[in-house]
């Protein structure tokens, strides 16, 4: 099945309303422990959450990772609001969390991050090298790099059967946006060409995980 982009930005208000109430957190909380496994000295001082969304990644991070700050990044204001929202009821995580609304590729965005995060972004970007690019831009030497995303089924039905399994009982716009995710992903060997061609391939690995994920880790040089 050939790849269809989405929009890169979620920038509609009942869309990010209904991704904001979504319970995400048996997978939000298995990327955590992911990323512990991989990463068992942590993630080091200061994490960057690139397409952060309503946070969900970046608030179980600073919980998660207590010597490091965070910052979580994202283009689409709605999808911003939650997070903001949520952290002003969290005064005490506010020295040590910050989201800011940016949108990538951004060259002021400061570099010099222990680890880079991402968690659904790179089947939203039109061109995936935006998000290589950034890894490269922002982490250190030594960072820890963890992205996870769908990955692109066979067929319009194993999507649909995806759907079904996963979303059946989800709000119609929540149903309507992970179709098109899944037609909008990438698969394995589409993020290993994309790697060889950011000059990535010798620091990262990429691999399926579970029935609809791929996964990108290792280190920076
Ligand atoms: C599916 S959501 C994932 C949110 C979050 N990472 C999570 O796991 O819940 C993808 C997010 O990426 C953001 N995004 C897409 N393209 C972007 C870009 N070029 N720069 C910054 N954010 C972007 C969207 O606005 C959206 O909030």
């Amino acid at each position: 099945m050939q790849r269809t982009p989405e929009p890169e930005l979620m920038e509609g208000q009942e869309q990010a309303l209904a991704y904001a109430a979504a319970d995400f957190s048996v997978g939000d909380q298995a990327l955590v422990d992911r990323m512990v496994q991989l990463f068992p000295a942590g993630l080091g001082t200061s994490v960057v959450d690139l397409g952060c969304g309503p946070g969900n990644i970046s608030f179980r991070l600073v919980d998660r990772f207590p010597d490091a700050k965070v910052l979580g990044i994202d283009g689409a204001a709605a999808m911003l609001a939650p997070a903001l929202q949520k952290l002003s009821h969290r005064p005490a995580l506010q020295p040590r969390l910050r989201f800011e609304r940016r949108c990538l590729p951004d060259p002021s965005l400061l570099e010099g991050f222990t680890a880079v995060v991402s968690n659904s972004l790179l089947h939203h970007l039109h061109d995936p090298a935006v998000l290589w690019r950034a890894v490269r831009q922002l982490g250190v030497s030594g960072a820890c790099v963890y992205i996870k995303d769908l990955r692109r089924p066979e067929s319009p039905q194993a999507v649909l059967a995806l759907q079904q399994r996963y979303l059946a009982d989800a709000p119609s716009v929540l149903q309507h946006d992970y179709i098109a995710s899944l037609h909008a992903a990438f698969t394995p060997e589409e993020v290993t060409q994309q790697l060889q061609e950011a000059g990535l391939a010798d620091q990262l690995q990429v691999a399926s995980l579970d029935d609809r994920y791929l996964e990108v880790w290792g280190r920076l040089f």
